[in-house]
């Protein structure tokens, strides 16, 4: 099969290559996944994962890429929930090989049934961005109605999902981003927009949540904004300051069934817009992630046209 490989850590995307590979065999309660789509993060290559396994061993040439969207082909041994034929999607582990090929093997928990008319370049959009969204602002956010939510990077995969879930819960939403990004926070649902590189953070007073993309200074910074009970919730590592009174948490996103049954229909009856950004083939995907162009949103290769 053909898949993007890296082995090379210091090169970033520019060590990326599009290689042949064996098929992958299934192991026991995995599924084989004909790949269609497949989402990737542009810090993906920082991962420790990306490189070595849950031992701390070399794990290279790895394939990267950790969301799809695509068809099952086989049943690994023990394998029970899915079906060969079924239209799946979702989030593949960390440590083992990923998307960005034709073929997976995965876990079958890690996925969940993509319905017949959610088109696989969505589908593919939608799993890791989604359920970060979900698990933080409601899980460990535990955000409620009439609170108010800092969310950066709104035009962003995982901020524009924070910004509409967070708004369709009631929340009061201010985005943040480039000034580019202005209009696009705003068409998701946020009230107030906020140019991190012209506008002056501290002026939006204070919130209840901040939900931090970024990290650095501008999430040193909004820990200060956090009224007394709020909560930081971060995604880009441990929180260096902690709002004062309020709590801060720091997590990496789970794949679970239920949730992205939940998301997918929240995009299918119009409640949830994909953010899909930068679309290309795997034969053009290397030149598009080294592109210098700037698209706003999910990165997705469309791995079988
Ligand atoms: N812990 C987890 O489970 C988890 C899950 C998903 C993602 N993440 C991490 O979360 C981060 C965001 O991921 P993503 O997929 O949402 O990325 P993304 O689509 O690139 O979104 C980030 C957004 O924030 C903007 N931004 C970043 N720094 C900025 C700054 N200093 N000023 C203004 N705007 C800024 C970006 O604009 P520019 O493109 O112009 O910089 C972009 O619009 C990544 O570091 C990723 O690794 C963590």
């Amino acid at each position: 099969m053909k898949a993007i490989v890296v082995s090379d850590q210091a090169a970033g995307t520019a060590g990326m290559k599009l290689v042949e590979r064996p098929e992958p065999q299934a192991a026991i309660n995995d599924v084989i996944v004909q790949i269609h789509a497949s989402g990737f993060v542009p810090t993906e290559l920082t991962w420790p994962s990306t490189w070595t396994d849950r031992l701390g061993r070399d794990r290279t040439p790895s394939i990267p890429g950790h969301e799809l969207a695509g068809v099952v082909t086989a049943l690994g041994y023990g394998t029970t929930g899915l079906s060969v034929g079924q239209r799946v999607f979702g989030v593949a582990d960390w440590y083992r090989d990923g998307t960005l090929a034709e073929y997976i093997t995965m876990e079958a928990r890690n996925l969940a049934p993509l319905p017949g008319d959610v088109d696989f370049t969505v589908g593919a959009s939608l799993p890791i961005s989604g359920l970060t969204a979900l698990q933080g602002l409601f899980q460990h956010g535990r955000l409620q109605a009439g609170q108010s939510v800092l969310a950066h990077g709104a035009a962003g995969a995982v901020g524009s999902m924070v910004t509409q879930l967070a708004s369709e819960a009631g929340a009061y939403v201010i985005g943040t981003g480039r000034a580019a990004d202005r209009q696009k926070a705003l068409d998701f649902g946020a009230k107030e927009f906020v140019d991190l590189d012209n506008d002056s953070l501290e002026d939006v007073g204070r919130v209840d949540l901040v939900f931090d993309v970024i990290g650095g200074g501008i999430g040193k910074r909004s820990a200060r904004l956090i009224r007394a009970g709020g909560t930081l919730v971060s995604i880009v590592g441990s929180v260096e300051v902690w709002p004062v009174n309020g709590l801060a948490i720091d997590f990496v996103v789970e794949s679970d069934r239920a949730q992205l049954s939940e998301i997918v229909q929240r995009v299918r009856d119009g409640r949830l817009t994909a953010n899909i950004g930068n679309v290309s083939t795997l034969n053009d995907a290397i030149a598009a992630f080294n592109s210098t162009h700037r698209h706003a949103g999910k990165t997705v290769v469309r791995v079988r046209q």
